[in-house]
């Protein structure tokens, strides 16, 4: 399912560089290392395997260069094997860290410990909890399985799944209740999302259909964009950043989860293809044949807007890092995609802030058609929030 993963934003780089700067997000959601992930575990497996790089890190940090980077490797290395069991494409996770030695020209020694200490803390984060989920009733504003999706929707578990960093129960993150369908203001949201987000729309501009394919497909090199080549030779500040990254993209996945199967917020390929008259002032919204730019829409609640949530804490983590912007939003990145679907090809797009970034990836969903627009502020919202109480608590940890 790769669409799902790729709604990470605004990560790390190359495969190479990610060994040199401790990142291996890129390889591990790009697909090249296990082949792609859903939603949930894409920033939840990395999360795990930045926090084994970051202890190897630690017990390193009195040795050489090379040294350093040769224990965060053989930790993301080992926690990789171990979180799939060494069952899934172990090939080429081999292959990347026998890639890696190479360059760092030093003898292999292993870092078992770190990726043994942050899988023994994974077994126990509830990520592999049965809930038995049940659609709810057919009524206004309520969700239902969306046309082309799964029969039963993504981690509804999320509100059992722990927090990274220790940062404490989901349940101290909220949201306010999205808008309700019976209030005269819904109407205004409606046809938005219906105009704008349709597969075959008049009103959408050509600008804002690039925006919808670029931010599915291209999230993971933004980050490689804006991160560069700037903590290269500082293993463990880089370490350091990348696992509270990972950690608050992880965080903001659950607690997002968590608030969508809390809302249970109806997707606007619902809505429009419903045939009564429901809008206050009587309008009839209804066009069964309506389809979303961007399908199918994703097998979860609409709000909030996960790839905002997401968004919101990648932005938030990366302006306030020290060892990387010192508290500025301010970037300079250009960044190019070649968007395979729909044969939509090569989209460039240039970033002068991170929050410019961060609002451009939620409206990409509203202009794929898969979300509310009100979605996107409420998850850019919770992402800055769920971010700045994780990196927060990491620092004193
Ligand atoms: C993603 O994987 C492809 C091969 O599948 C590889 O060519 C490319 O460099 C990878 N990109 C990143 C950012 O890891
Ligand atoms: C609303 O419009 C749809 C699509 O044109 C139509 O199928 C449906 O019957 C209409 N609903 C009512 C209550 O008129
Ligand atoms: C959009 O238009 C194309 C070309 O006319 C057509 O093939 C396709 O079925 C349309 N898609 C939808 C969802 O209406
Ligand atoms: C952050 O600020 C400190 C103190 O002004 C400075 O020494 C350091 O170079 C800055 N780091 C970056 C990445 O801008
Ligand atoms: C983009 O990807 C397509 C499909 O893989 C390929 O045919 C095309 O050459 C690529 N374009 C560029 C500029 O890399």
């Amino acid at each position: 399912m790769r669409f799902s993963i790729l709604l990470i934003i605004i990560f790390s780089g190359a495969v190479t560089n990610a060994a040199y700067s401790g990142d291996i997000t890129a390889i591990i959601i790009n697909g090249s290392i296990i082949g792609g992930l859903q939603s949930p575990p894409s920033t939840w497996t990395p999360a795990i395997v930045q926090g084994a790089q970051y202890l190897a890190a630690l017990k390193s940090n009195h040795g050489s260069l090379a040294f350093q980077q040769l224990a965060v490797s053989h930790a993301a290395h080992n926690t990789l094997a171990r979180v799939f069991h060494g069952t899934r494409n172990y090939a080429s996770t081999d292959k990347s860290l026998k890639s890696i030695l190479s360059l760092i020209g030093h003898d292999p020694t292993s870092d078992e410990e770190a990726a043994r200490f942050a899988i023994s803390r994974m077994a126990d984060y509830g990520i592999n909890y049965f809930v038995d989920y049940v659609y709810g009733p057919l009524n206004t504003g309520v969700y239902q399985a969306t046309p082309g999706g799964s029969p039963l929707p993504d981690t509804p578990q999320a509100q059992f799944v722990k927090l990274f960093a220790s940062v404490g129960d989901v349940t101290q993150f909220s949201l306010s209740p999205p808008p309700d369908p019976a209030k005269a203001g819904y109407q205004g949201y409606l046809l938005y999302g219906k105009d704008e987000g349709e597969a075959n729309s008049t009103v959408r501009k050509s600008h804002d259909s690039d925006t919808a394919y670029f931010w599915r497909e291209s999230s993971p090199t933004m980050a490689g964009a804006v991160i560069g080549e700037t903590l290269a030779t500082n293993v463990l500040a880089s370490t350091k950043f990348f696992a509270q990254l990972n950690f608050a993209l992880a965080n903001g996945g659950i607690v997002a989860w968590h608030v969508k199967f809390q809302s249970l917020n109806w997707r606007p390929v619902t809505t429009i293809q419903r045939t009564d008259i429901w809008l206050s002032a009587g309008l009839n919204v209804s066009d069964p044949a309506w389809a979303p730019l961007l399908s199918p829409t994703p097998s979860h609640p609409d709000y909030p807007s996960t790839h905002a949530t997401f968004s919101g804490a990648g932005s938030a983590v990366m302006s306030r890092a020290t060892a990387y912007n010192n508290g500025s939003d301010d970037v300079s990145v250009t960044v190019s995609s070649n968007v395979t679907l729909n044969n939509r090809g090569v989209i460039t797009r240039t970033y002068t802030s991170l929050t410019e970034a961060a609002i451009e990836n939620g409206d990409s969903r509203v202009f794929g058609g898969m979300h509310f627009p009100f979605s996107s502020g409420a998850g850019i919202t919770l992402g800055n929030a769920v971010a700045l109480k994780t990196t927060v608590n990491f620092d004193e940890h």
